[in-house]
């Protein structure tokens, strides 16, 4: 799990000034609105005696702890100490803060402590506002490492396989023009692959009679760093054109949640969204009977742990990015956190705050893959 990344931390529409608790890379954040709407995402320790901030209430913009009633503003900053109101609040007491965005209705929080100037971007997808598409909206849970959600997104050659009918066929599973282009944070790729006609379900309506058996259908797959999100276009016939995007979520080593939105320029009455909600969650639970068990569960560390071959090309350019960034000592060292921390001491996330000032919980551990691992 990476830190100094946006990760997708929840629907905006869902949080409001009641503090709620979210998971990302194993550790509890604390996420609520101040009375104007603006956002705040803090570590959810309270430093006192280490109360759940999320199990509190906010007053004036503040999260009040529920244990001795500390107050913490949206920087982090500890703003009222009730048992002893003449008291100087010491320069120590606050906790991490992490910048947050609103974007294609989700909140995006940056975990970790690099400068606003070198942070990944979070994706332009002006699609999302194009009137001419209408999108519906999603999330979904894995027993999964959030890069094995990730590269099953990017992988095109199961889809006839896992997905059978709905988006593929077995009898023609070959992959064909397929190409993969590199970018600093992402690469997008394109291919083509034959899915036969469906004679079941609403999409199977419309031009019928001039759609043959089997069609060869254009997929553009791409990846961010910042999600990490997997977009995919499809272009399923003639002027019908599908957007998919997923931001997976790594709420610990074990277990992702995916943000989803999938648009379309066809059959935009709402009566239609449910038969679109169902077949993007079929997909979902098609992928999770298989890669629930895939081993090991977390992504070698090299990849002549396994056999890679050119249509994993997409993968492979996210694992490579991946890497990178773990080598920069970006990684979260689960086994140090495990032996030294859980349990006994807390820890916190850095935050852009750590720059100036002394914080009274220790950092997550990092860790940073050894110089040549990576193939
Ligand atoms: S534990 Fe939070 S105020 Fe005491
Ligand atoms: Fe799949």
């Amino acid at each position: 799990m990476l830190t100094n990344q946006w990760y997708v931390a929840g629907e905006a529409a869902a949080v409001t000034t009641a503090p709620v608790m979210v998971r990302l890379l194993g550790q509890d954040l604390v996420v609520f609105r101040d009375a104007t709407g603006k956002l705040a995402c803090l570590s959810d320790i309270c430093i006192h005696r280490g109360a759940a901030l999320s199990r509190g209430r906010t007053v004036d913009g503040c999260v009040e702890c529920p244990y001795h009633g500390w107050r913490y503003d949206r920087d982090g900053r500890v703003t009222k100490i009730p048992a002893e109101p003449d008291a100087k609040i010491p320069a120590r007491a606050r906790i991490d803060a992490y910048p947050t965005v609103e974007k294609y209705g989700w909140i995006w929080v940056f975990l970790g402590d690099e400068p606003e100037h070198s942070r990944a971007p979070i994706p332009d997808m002006p699609e999302y506002d194009d009137p001419a598409i209408r999108w519906v909206r999603g999330e979904w849970n894995w027993r999964v490492n959030y890069h094995r959600a990730v590269e099953n997104g990017l992988d095109f050659a199961h889809a006839p396989f896992v997905h059978g009918s709905t988006f593929g066929d077995r009898e023609r599973p070959q992959i064909s023009d397929f190409s993969v282009e590199e970018a600093e944070w992402s690469a997008r790729s394109r291919m083509i692959m034959s899915v036969p006609h469906r004679s079941r379900g609403l999409w199977s309506l419309g031009s019928k009679k001039n759609n043959p058996a089997i069609r060869q259908v254009e997929a553009r797959p791409w990846f961010h760093l910042s999600g990490p999100i997997v977009g995919l276009e499809l272009f399923p016939r003639e002027g019908w054109r599908i957007w998919l995007r997923s931001a997976h979520t790594p709420v610990d080593e074990y277990t992702t949640k995916s943000w989803w939105l999938m648009g379309r320029n066809f059959m935009k009455a709402k009566f239609f969204d449910k038969d679109t909600i169902k077949r993007n969650v079929k997909i979902f639970a098609e992928d999770a009977e298989i890669i629930q068990f895939l081993k090991p569960e977390l992504v070698p560390d090299s990849l002549r742990d396994e056999l890679t071959v050119k249509t994993d090309g997409l993968q492979v350019a996210y694992r490579r990015k991946v890497r990178a960034l773990e080598q920069r000592g970006w990684k979260v060292d689960t086994a140090q956190l495990e032996a030294e921390f859980v349990g006994r001491r807390a820890c916190s996330l850095p935050s852009p705050g750590r720059s100036d000032g002394s914080f009274v919980l220790q950092r997550v551990p990092l860790t940073s893959l050894k110089q040549g691992a990576a193939e």
